[in-house]
């Protein structure tokens, strides 16, 4: 039996992306109150852990009976020591989703084995509750009566469900009009004051900095550093999977990029806990519509990014002006990742290959896949090599999308529209006979 005691990594602080230095009191926004840069959570470790002494402690906790250690988050808290003694984690049990190997997906990504850590199986369907279980669970230590947040609908339907629980008030703020309504109606469900303005997410971001600076609310957007320490914990949870051993590849789609920063800092750190010996290439799909990211690489090897009008129906990563681009090219050069983006016609036909598997995704999830067919058609990614999708949201939270697509006229090789005939048996039957495998 290992005791939590014998396994404490070391001390959390605030530290500088851009300076460096560390922050003792970041802005309302959680930027580098001396160069405004954004801010992560490091640590002072002192000496290497044992890592097969955490490998059984994680382990160990699946079976236990108390909260704290049923959540796929706060299973790992040796490696995200950010609480005060004697603060209680606000948890739903976020984490310990499953990880589906896709016969279907990987024949037609070209590769032999092909998994998919679905994060969609949170408590509120995305992958969104692994950041907030930690960020909310900071905001209500920090003695904070409202939390807020802009979003394109999954953060908003995951701070309203941990700020409900919690018993705190929650502030939202979303894009008329560019919202699933699965996302919407979780957060009038969880209580949220929600509001909806006239505007894109990246308008919403505007407005609540504004907000923050006159009104005495905690800040829950992926750019607050503690929502990624829960966030990468996924990572730990994906290599334990595995059985640690990394996979070739992890692909990810790319919004607000605070998850490819969250995944790419947990790689990082396991690295240097020797829990795992080599990186995978992290690799980030953007919507064609959305790809500010793809540009920056492109045009300037990730030095500048140039915000963008974002469109795309992926309305999850329907963002411009993404916060944490800086730390998503850092993540791209050290794993040796790439940054691509897909069009709208291509995350149609991958998400409906993702559900034809029987597992099914959100359409920003699907991008994944179709960045997937890509990197393979390029040779980047080879058949031989293993390759994990992280899929993000769950396949309810967009039903307007699904069936307008299976509904849609044109290219018919993965649509499956509902069939209309009479209530006669001898008419299924006869749909059944005409029917190819
Ligand atoms: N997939 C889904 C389903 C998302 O909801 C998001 C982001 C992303 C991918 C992109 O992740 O922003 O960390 O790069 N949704 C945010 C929101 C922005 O407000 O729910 P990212």
């Amino acid at each position: 039996m290992v005791t939590t005691t014998d396994l404490v990594i070391g001390a959390a602080y605030l530290r500088c992306i851009g300076c460096n230095d560390e922050v003792r009191k970041p802005t309302a926004e959680f930027a580098c109150p001396r160069c405004g840069d954004r801010i992560e959570v490091a640590y002072r470790r002192e000496g290497a852990p044992d890592a097969a002494a955490l490998r059984e402690l994680w382990r160990e906790r699946k079976t236990s009976a108390k909260p704290i250690d049923q959540s796929g988050v706060w299973r790992f808290r040796e490696a995200l020591p950010i609480l005060a003694a004697g603060s209680e984690a606000v948890t739903l049990r976020e984490g310990n989703t499953p990880i589906y190997r896709l016969a279907r997906s990987a024949k037609s990504a070209g590769v032999d084995e092909l998994w998919a850590k679905h994060q969609g199986m949170n408590p509120t369907g995305s992958f969104k509750d692994t950041g907030m279980t930690t960020a909310l669970s900071m905001a209500r230590e920090k003695g904070f009566e409202w939390v807020g947040c802009a979003s394109t609908g999954n953060t908003s339907a995951s701070m309203a469900a941990y700020a409900a629980y919690a018993g705190m008030r929650a502030l939202v703020l979303i894009p008329e009009g560019k919202i699933a309504w699965g996302k919407l109606s979780q957060s009038l469900d969880y209580a949220a004051t929600t509001v909806q303005l006239r505007t894109d997410f990246d308008g919403c971001v505007r407005v609540l900095g504004e907000v923050i600076g006159q009104f005495p609310l905690y800040l829950l957007n992926s750019v607050n550093p503690y929502r990624l320490e829960g966030q990468k914990t996924t990572a730990y949870e994906m290599m334990e999977q595995l059985g640690w051993e990394p996979p070739d590849h992890v692909i990810v789609p790319g919004g607000n990029l605070g998850n490819s920063s969250a995944l790419g800092k947990g790689l990082r750190e396991m690295r240097a806990m020797g829990l795992i010996g080599r990186l995978p290439k992290l690799s980030i799909v953007q919507a064609a519509g959305a790809n500010p990211l793809v540009r920056s690489m492109r045009e300037s090897g990730g030095e500048r990014l140039q915000p963008v009008k974002a469109e795309t129906r992926a309305t999850a990563i329907r963002i411009g002006n993404p916060a944490s681009w800086k730390k998503a090219v850092a993540v791209l050069r050290e794993t040796g990742g790439e940054c691509l983006d897909v069009t709208e016609d291509e995350i149609g036909v991958a998400k409906a290959e993702i559900g034809a598997d029987g597992v099914g995704c959100e359409p920003a999830s699907a991008v994944t896949l179709a960045g997937l067919k890509k990197l393979t058609r390029s040779g980047f990614v080879k058949r031989g090599e293993r390759v994990v999708l992280v899929l993000t949201g769950h396949c309810l939270k967009d039903p307007e999308y699904t069936m307008d697509f299976h509904r849609a006229e044109g290219d018919a090789s993965m649509r499956k529209p509902p069939v209309l005939l009479d209530a006669d048996a001898a008419a299924v039957i006869g749909l059944l006979g005409g029917m190819e495998r």
